[in-house]
């Protein structure tokens, strides 16, 4: 058993254990960049209940102070930092405040800390993403913020966009590197066997916009996200179905795991991770550990030893036809909903 209940903790090396961008997991489930990461003793209880690694809270560019970034050089030893130190008002800019918390939190857990970037400038990629790599950062999650709204811009000139930014922080950090893509792409596979080409190590499926709409003052001042649809889930497992059968990259799911029905049927279309932020923050750190154990049950009522032995098993490998299969499901759906109306209102 993965999963010591005596005790209420996690142990490594057992069933769940797994690989994601080359580092080795205790568990698929890993934390979705989040405000969880702010709060030092949420990080422990994260890694307590079993969590496989943890995506930090994005570093945006547009938060560095205006002083050249030599101004907010790492401190020299992480043993250096008291306890809480980040929660004190930043004494040298947000970035220096953000490397600290990364470096506090890479002090005080073993399990592998990734740092979420989110520039918007050739050079604030580059040089930010060097600067978390030195930090200790396992890995880094890119997440690379492209909405069309000019209608004079074309898809392929914001995948170029894409493309390049990527291109440059590979060529500037070694370690691993995960993109969180948004799903408006005119040809995801395409992107995706390009961003591979790159050298990248994997990618997340998928970033979910802040819908603010036309809001009150209030309305926009509580912090708002779309509401956790069933349907996020149902989208980006179609997507891992199409993708995982041949990439060669690390594949990560966030948008719409609750549960551990959720997260086995991520790794059963092709995750090699599922990340969990929304249930996380409504039911506590803490929550990962029954959600873990019932994966952990699971596995063992159907004499399944190992989570790997899941992956893939529902993907679109075996389909022969995938485009066809695709449109003939699409209009059996159709055909289905059609019936079913028809039924409700007839009298
Ligand atoms: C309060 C909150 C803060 C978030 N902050 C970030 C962030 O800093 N960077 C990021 O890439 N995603 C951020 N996200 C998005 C999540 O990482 C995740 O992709 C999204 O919420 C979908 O997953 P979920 O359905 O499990 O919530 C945030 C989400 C929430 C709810």
């Amino acid at each position: 058993m993965a999963y010591d209940n005596g005790s209420g903790e996690f142990k490594s090396g057992g069933a769940l254990s797994t690989q994601y961008l080359g580092l080795a997991l205790k568990s698929p489930l890993v934390v979705g960049a989040s405000p969880l990461t702010r709060d030092t003793s949420f990080v422990r209880r994260l890694e307590n209940a079993g969590v496989g690694a943890i995506v930090m809270h994005s570093l945006f560019e547009e938060d560095m102070p205006r002083e050249p970034m030599d101004a907010f050089a790492p401190p020299a030893a992480h043993d250096d930092f008291p306890e809480h130190c980040w929660t004190r008002p930043p004494q040298r800019g947000h970035a220096g405040t953000y490397l600290e918390t990364l470096a506090y939190i890479k002090n005080i857990v073993a399990i592998p800390v990734i740092a979420s970037l989110n520039c918007r400038t050739p050079d604030g990629w580059v040089q930010l993403a060097r600067r978390l790599a030195d930090q200790g950062a396992d890995a880094l999650e890119l997440n690379v913020f492209l909405m069309a709204m000019d209608p004079n811009q074309t898809g392929a000139e914001m995948e170029r966009q894409l493309l390049e930014t990527t291109h440059r922080v590979r060529d500037a950090v070694t370690i691993p590197l995960a993109i969180k893509l948004n799903p408006y792409l005119s040809s995801l596979p395409n992107i995706v066997r390009q961003l591979e080409q790159i050298g990248i190590n994997g990618v997340v499926l998928f970033n979910r916009f802040f819908q603010l709409g036309p809001a009150t003052t209030i309305e926009r001042e509580m912090f708002r996200t779309s509401s956790p649809h069933r349907a996020d889930l149902a989208m980006r497992l179609d997507w891992l179905a199409v993708l995982s059968p041949w990439t060669r990259l690390s594949l990560a799911i966030t948008g719409g795991v609750h549960g551990s029905t959720d997260v086995v049927r991520a790794i059963m279309a092709g995750a090699d991770v599922a990340q969990m932020t929304t249930s996380l923050l409504e039911n506590g750190p803490d929550y990962a550990q029954p959600v873990l154990a019932e994966i952990a049950l699971w596995l063992q009522n159907h004499n399944i030893g190992s989570i790997n032995e899941l992956r893939d098993v529902a993907n679109m490998a075996t389909v022969a036809k995938p485009q066809e299969t695709v449109r003939s499901e699409y209009r059996d759906a159709i055909a289905a909903s059609a019936m079913r109306f028809t039924a409700e209102h007839r009298y």
